[in-house]
């Protein structure tokens, strides 16, 4: 990684709020932000579009090979079924192959020549950027992650059933920890944050505190103006 990218890696189970905190660290330290799942949605919803199994290893690591990183703005990405499918090949080691050099490249050269990027997903402190430079791992218990989805789908016009968002959680939950190719889990050097009792705004002023304490550039170093 060069000395001039400066690398944040989020990491968190399905709706820990890893993305709005991403998202909104990245504008506020002026760096790239990617969303790594939705790499991964990308290759769920090419195989669920062209009537395939997500679950065929051939198929998918064919549809992450030829993924089109142009493509990541459709709406339909972020639909349900497209996150379930993304969680299903999220388990095939050839896809997560597929995508690592992606990643590692938008790391190390961040487009439009920021300082430095903000990475979300499950493995990107563990396998991706194992050298970032400020590691996150955020975390809140699953009920707490079921109603804030809820409210979410709620406030965008969806009926939810009863229980459904919270069983769908567990289920991806075991399917993301549980895999045996680069599962979710918190890297030795992580600093946690739980966010079971916070708000989003809490959660932000800890991370940015923390991403603070991570940077040695001092005055005019990469994340010294905030
Ligand atoms: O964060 P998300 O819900 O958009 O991610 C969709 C799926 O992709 C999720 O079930 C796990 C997987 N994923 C992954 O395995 N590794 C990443 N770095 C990002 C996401």
């Amino acid at each position: 990684m060069p000395a001039s990218s400066f690398v944040v890696a989020i990491d968190g189970p399905t709706a820990s709020g890893k993305g709005t905190l991403a998202k909104r660290l990245a504008r506020h330290l002026g760096f790239a932000h990617l969303d790594s799942g939705l790499l991964y949605r990308a290759v769920g919803l090419a195989l669920l579009r062209a009537g395939k199994d997500p679950a065929d290893p051939q198929s998918a690591a064919a549809a992450a090979r030829s993924l089109d990183p142009g493509g990541l703005g459709d709406p339909a990405l972020r639909a349900e079924a497209t996150g379930r499918a993304a969680s299903v090949v999220a388990a095939i080691p050839e896809v997560r192959a597929a995508l690592l050099d992606f990643q590692r490249r938008f790391a190390s050269s961040p487009p439009g020549a920021a300082a430095g990027v903000v990475i979300d997903g499950r493995d990107i402190g563990t396998v991706v950027c194992p050298a970032a430079d400020a590691k996150i791992f955020l975390d809140a218990g699953v009920e707490i992650r079921a109603a804030r989805r809820e409210k979410e789908l709620r406030d965008k016009g969806a009926a939810t059933i009863e229980g459904a968002v919270l069983r769908d959680l567990q289920e991806r939950d075991a399917r993301d920890r549980n895999r045996a190719a680069s599962p979710l889990m918190r890297a030795d050097d992580a600093f946690v944050l739980d966010t079971t009792d916070m708000d989003a705004d809490q959660a932000f002023a800890e991370a940015l505190a923390y991403i603070r304490s991570r940077s040695s550039g001092g005055p005019g170093g990469p994340v010294a103006e905030m």
